[in-house]
């Protein structure tokens, strides 16, 4: 499945204004340009303009058509500061706190997002990933109904038999070191979601463990069997199977032999780790050891879009990760 090709086409179709609060490093503004020669999205930079297009002239980038808010002058600023007291009141937020927290753009940015004047966010080649969860969980939070904000990471890999034609969702990689049944089972419904998002296909999740349906029985292998009956119970519709071992959720051979009868005859392409030890270890060992390809990593479970990227990021990296948040946007509003 040509993944890269396909989000930027499908974003293409319904383009969306997408905040990049990190103008100081080149390679946002290199994949800015790229992003409006393609046209699926419309970069919202934040920064004083002249600066940012003096910038770019000088590495002979256009940024033609991106729109620009100065963080640090914006007339916004106070109705942000006062709306992100509101919703913060509980942990101590005071005015004063939140009016220096519009000195930095990615709170800037989240709240342009929460406010709808922007439809998406992307940030991090700068920022720690903590930093980013900070300000979008704090400014933004969860969906209504969503127990965990969670990431999820797409991955080609060699074999065209397995997942869908080599394309495969792993989740959580980032974020929930130990999840609950009930968070485990938000992180599957949401990788579900994820994925009919940008890919547009049938999901198919195998809530992973190292037990097939009873083959051992402990608190780990339960809790992950408890996280399968609400995802069941949640969405009926939805093809999932758990408990499940990694071999027979994704080999038909050994699903035949291990779990006959399973929804997912061995044809799972979206994995769901039981903690973060293994979803984070089993998404580099596929890309380190089996020869996987990295696709875009994508923030879930938001109230509004914002993606987190890493600071080793490409510019390849990012415009995709743009043309993700897009395709969140526009699945949120329709
Ligand atoms: C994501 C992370 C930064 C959140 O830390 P935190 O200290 O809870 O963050 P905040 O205080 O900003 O959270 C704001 C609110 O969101 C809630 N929250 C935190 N994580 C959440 C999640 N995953 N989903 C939903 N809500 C979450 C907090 O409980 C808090 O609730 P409150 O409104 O009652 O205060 C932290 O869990 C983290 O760093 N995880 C990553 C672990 C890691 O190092 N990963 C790297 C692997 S590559």
């Amino acid at each position: 499945m040509d993944f890269q090709g396909e989000i930027r086409r499908r974003a293409g179709e319904d383009p969306r204004i997408i905040v990049l609060p990190e103008t100081g490093d080149m390679r946002i503004l290199e994949a800015a340009s790229r992003v409006l020669k393609e046209g699926f999205a419309r970069p919202l930079l934040l920064g004083r303009r002249e600066e940012i297009e003096e910038t770019a002239r000088g590495e002979g980038l256009s940024l033609e058509g991106a729109l620009y808010r100065n963080f640090l002058s914006d007339r916004d600023r106070e109705d942000f500061a006062l709306a992100l007291t509101a919703r913060r009141a509980h942990r101590g937020m005071t005015l004063e706190k939140a009016r220096e927290r519009m000195d930095d753009p990615l709170w800037f940015g989240a709240m342009l997002v929460r406010s709808g004047q922007a439809e998406g966010m992307v940030a991090g080649s700068l920022a720690s990933s903590a930093d980013v969860f900070h300000a979008a969980l704090q400014a933004i939070g969860p969906a209504p109904g969503t127990e965990v904000v969670s990431v999820a990471g797409f991955m080609e890999i060699p074999r065209q038999d397995r997942g869908e034609e080599g394309l495969l969702l792993y989740a959580d990689c980032v974020v929930v070191e130990n999840p609950t049944a009930p968070q485990l089972a938000s992180i599957a419904l949401s990788s579900a979601l994820t994925w009919r998002t940008l890919t547009g296909t049938v999901p198919r999740v195998a809530l992973l463990s190292y037990s097939t349906r009873g083959s051992a029985v402990s608190p780990m292998t339960e809790k992950v069997r408890e996280a399968a009956r609400l995802v069941r119970e949640r969405d009926p519709g939805l093809i999932s199977d758990g408990e499940i071992q990694f071999d027979a959720a994704v080999d038909p051979g050994v699903a035949a032999r291990k779990a006959p009868g399973s929804p997912l005859g061995g044809r799972a392409n979206i994995l769901i780790f039981p903690d973060l030890n293994s979803g984070n270890s089993n998404f580099k060992n596929t890309e380190r050891m089996g020869g996987g390809i990295f696709r875009a990593s994508v923030v879930q479970g938001l109230a509004l879009p914002v993606n987190d990227l890493s600071r080793g990021t490409t510019v390849e990296t990012i415009v995709d990760t743009v043309a993700v948040t897009v395709l969140q946007a526009g699945a949120l509003h329709g």
